[in-house]
């Protein structure tokens, strides 16, 4: 088994409840989503066709994708609703002290 990495990628300041943010993660871009009074990172990447999930709609635990409008679940990653067909992916969020880490 590998043992997961925790990377500091931003303070809870950056990201307050009912905001996003890009952050980069060695390369890999991910999105911090403040909802439903918790921290969630998913890939910053649409599963349908591709496309960036920054400019999305986010509400109470789910993101929209701003092209064609599927939705994911941002615990689980699975889509709502079409045009996705297949997850996006999510990773592991631990908080210490203000410093928000996602495991990679
Ligand atoms: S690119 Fe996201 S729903 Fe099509």
């Amino acid at each position: 088994m590998t043992e997961k990495t925790f990377v500091a990628v931003a303070t809870l300041d950056e990201v307050p409840p009912g905001t996003k943010r890009v952050v980069d993660v060695n390369g890999l871009s991910l999105l911090l989503c403040n909802t439903l009074d918790r921290l969630f990172a998913v890939r910053n990447l649409c599963s349908h066709a591709y496309e960036t999930l920054e400019c999305g709609r986010m509400r109470g635990g789910w993101i929209s994708c701003p092209v064609h409008g599927a939705r994911f679940d941002l615990e689980t990653g699975a889509p709502i609703n079409p045009p996705a067909t297949m997850p996006i992916e999510t990773y592991e969020v631990r908080i210490i002290g203000d410093s928000i880490e996602v495991a990679v």
